[in-house]
């Protein structure tokens, strides 16, 4: 059995991608290795950033290794928070709730004065696959939306509150994990993941 490294310490993901990739494969996460260092995610891109985890873990563990980079992207803040999603306010607090309260409020203070037809959005993800040697498997997801300045809904995290989705008529927030996957930016990625692992295990 093929055994995959999720460059990840977060068992949400290992569930997710568990759950949604292939059989046939054994999953380890990052705490089974606790004396491989951090690999520093200063790209430039979600891509690079999921490129250079993915190949950096792959070498330090000689495993096949699988890894994310995902974050919001706000048309009319040029982009912003994109790579810088998770930090984006500067807070450094332990508390996961606070973090995200004041990265949505930021979002939200830099929209202040821009018109709101101009308020659209979208969350990206990008996941790539490397051996020890080589990158095998590069794809990207994305959910469009449009921000709003109400949060509303519980579920989720990070900017889910703020981030309304035309289609679903609710933010990512008001949506339970199923309805989520089916239309995320993570779920997507997986599953076009999945489709070239299949060819390749
Ligand atoms: P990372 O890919 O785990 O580094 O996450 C980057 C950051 O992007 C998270 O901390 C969130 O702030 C934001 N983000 C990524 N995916 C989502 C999502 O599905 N909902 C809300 N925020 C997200």
């Amino acid at each position: 059995m093929r055994k995959i490294l999720v460059a990840s310490t977060n068992p949400g993901k290992l569930k997710e991608l568990r759950e949604m990739l292939a059989g046939g494969i054994e999953w380890v996460g990052l705490s089974d290795f606790p004396n491989v260092g951090e690999i520093e995610e200063d790209g430039k891109t979600f891509a690079e950033n999921a490129r250079k985890k993915a190949i950096g873990y792959a070498k330090a563990t000689g495993l096949w290794t699988l890894a994310d980079d995902s974050g919001l992207v706000v048309d009319a803040l040029n982009g912003q928070p994109g790579v810088k999603s998770a930090r984006f306010s500067g807070v450094k607090e332990a508390n996961r709730g606070l973090i995200d309260h004041k990265n949505m409020a930021k979002v939200l203070k830099l929209l202040e004065g821009v018109p709101r037809e101009k308020w659209t959005a979208r969350f990206m993800c990008c996941l790539c696959l490397a051996s020890p040697e080589k990158v095998l498997i590069e794809t990207s997801g994305k959910l469009e939306g449009v921000i709003i300045d109400k949060p509303a809904g519980e579920n989720g995290f990070g900017y889910d509150p703020i981030f309304f989705v035309p289609e679903s008529n609710k933010t990512v927030a008001q949506m339970t994990s199923e309805e989520k996957n089916a239309i995320s930016h993570r779920g997507n990625a997986i599953r076009s993941l999945r489709t070239y692992l299949e060819k390749i295990l």
